[in-house]
């Protein structure tokens, strides 16, 4: 019976041996295997498998492929031959930039690249994990680094440059201008800790080269993307990260980890929609085997996450309605349930979020690819309720792809709801459809305007199509 090998990360089916592990028995032809299993290492389906040749085997049997080498030697994390994963999980992090909320924690990752000749840190830790850096490099026995690549100046990957350049006498700091501007700015390095490099310059470890991408706006204006040639590895830094504390290497549950991916997308980088078109442009003229960002786990099949990307960017969005909202006495949210009904029997997906107990990284997560918002508020000191200013702020500062905006909600005597949530969503390039407000509880002249702003949404959408 003939082995077959993934093609994305080398692992082999025996047939001999089956996959037990996945209900596979030892014997098992490759062809029998049902059409629903994957690589038990990379998560990939069968499509993805190719038949070893008799020339193939002798091969596999001098040569273990990197990633097998990776399974049975977790202890060092190493991607490939002489590049290792040497970042810090931070489990327990439940804020970012004291704003963003993080379910699953955050990693921030660096990685240690030994060429032949000099010896390459691609970014730091937060200066918090700098103790799991130093571990780290202690258990590989490094002794020296040449250069510390910064691709990006925030401080959850440069806070312990400082620490470095103490402990490894001689290393510089190799980034753009722009970059080495901000480091001195926020470490206070000196300018003779750096080696500034321009956009497609290279800089060789011997037997590997970096070569440095500027991918401006992901997240900052200095950042930059390093591409190690001879491995056809990314390092993105921010750029395709997703917050999660995890041990594992690589990407294995793929579904879990776009959603995180996604909610990073939303949080960090949807604002910049524009620039990443650009960038990942400009990607396209690299082979990239892996894609190691500086948040989460590596990727070893990159057009997971560039294939996502390209849809976040684009300018598709989904008949999909956002109700973000808050009520004090029900009257409001009288109103969001009857547009929540009225919009579902239009066929129209439709997400309450209330704001009181929301998660609001869901709500941007959402805010992806919703066609349509609809704020919801009582009248409150005069304008609309405090969680629904935020909520609006924050939505117009993450710059969504949001066609259509509605508000609705209910007041006592008067105010400017209306307007002052308007005015907050400047930056929106959404049509404000005409507010619904309601005097106290809806009457049926209410409802009948509730039923037309959602006639209203019903052909908006369907315009979309
Ligand atoms: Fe992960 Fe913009 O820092």
């Amino acid at each position: 019976m003939k082995k077959y090998r993934c093609v994305v990360c080398g692992y082999i089916y025996d047939p001999a041996e089956g996959d037990p592990d996945s209900g596979i028995a030892p014997g098992t032809p490759f062809e029998q295997i049902p059409d629903d299993w994957v690589c038990p290492v990379c998560g990939v389906t069968k499509d993805d498998f190719e038949p070893l040749e008799d020339d193939d085997i002798k091969m596999e049997e001098k040569v273990k492929p990197h990633k097998q080498v990776r399974n049975a030697d977790m202890e060092y994390n190493e991607i490939v031959p002489g590049v290792f994963y040497v970042g810090a999980e931070h489990w327990d992090r439940r804020l970012f930039d004291e704003l963003i909320p993080l379910p699953d924690g955050t990693s921030y990752n660096a990685y240690l690249i030994e060429g032949s000749e000099k010896v390459a840190l691609i970014d730091t830790v937060d200066p918090e994990m700098i103790e799991v850096l130093f571990d780290k490099l202690d258990r590989l026995g490094v002794e020296k680094i040449d250069y510390i690549i910064s691709n990006h100046a925030e401080q959850d990957h440069s806070g312990a440059i400082p620490y470095i350049l103490e402990e490894f006498e001689g290393a510089k700091v190799v980034t753009n201008a722009k970059c080495k501007n901000m480091l001195i700015d926020l470490l206070q390095l000196e300018e003779d800790n750096f080696i500034v490099i321009n956009d497609g310059d290279e800089l060789s470890l011997g037997d590997k080269t970096l070569k440095f991408i500027f991918t401006p706006w992901v997240h900052w204006p200095e950042t930059m993307s390093t591409y190690l040639k001879e491995d056809k590895i990314l390092f993105t830094c921010d750029f395709f990260g997703s917050h999660r504390a995890t041990n594992r290497l690589f990407v294995e549950d793929e579904y879990k980890v776009l959603e995180d991916a996604k909610r990073y997308y939303a949080e960090i980088m949807m604002p910049f929609r524009k620039h990443i078109q650009k960038n990942i442009a400009k990607l396209e003229d690299y082979e990239i085997s892996y894609i190691a960002p500086s948040h989460g786990p590596v990727y070893p099949r990159p057009e997971l996450i560039i294939d996502a990307y390209k849809d976040w960017i684009s300018d598709r969005v989904e008949n999909k309605v956002l109700l973000p909202y808050v009520s004090m006495h029900e009257s409001t949210k009288e109103i969001v349930n009857f547009l929540y009904q009225e919009l579902t029997a239009r066929g129209i997906k439709v997400i309450p979020f209330n704001l009181i107990e929301t998660d609001l990284g869901h709500y941007a997560i959402e805010l992806v690819d919703a066609a349509t918002v609809v704020f919801g508020s009582p009248m409150v000191l005069g304008g609309a309720h405090p969680q629904v200013v935020y909520a609006a702020y924050l939505t117009n500062a993450l710059r969504p792809k949001t066609r259509f905006v509605g508000i609705i909600g209910s007041y006592g005597w008067g105010g400017k709801l209306a307007d002052q949530i308007k005015s907050l969503l400047v930056n929106m390039r959404s049509e404000i459809l005409e507010p619904v407000l309601v005097k106290g509880l809806p009457k049926e002249e209410d409802f009948d305007r509730l039923i037309q702003l959602a006639d209203l949404i019903a052909e908006k959408h369907q315009s979309l199509k």
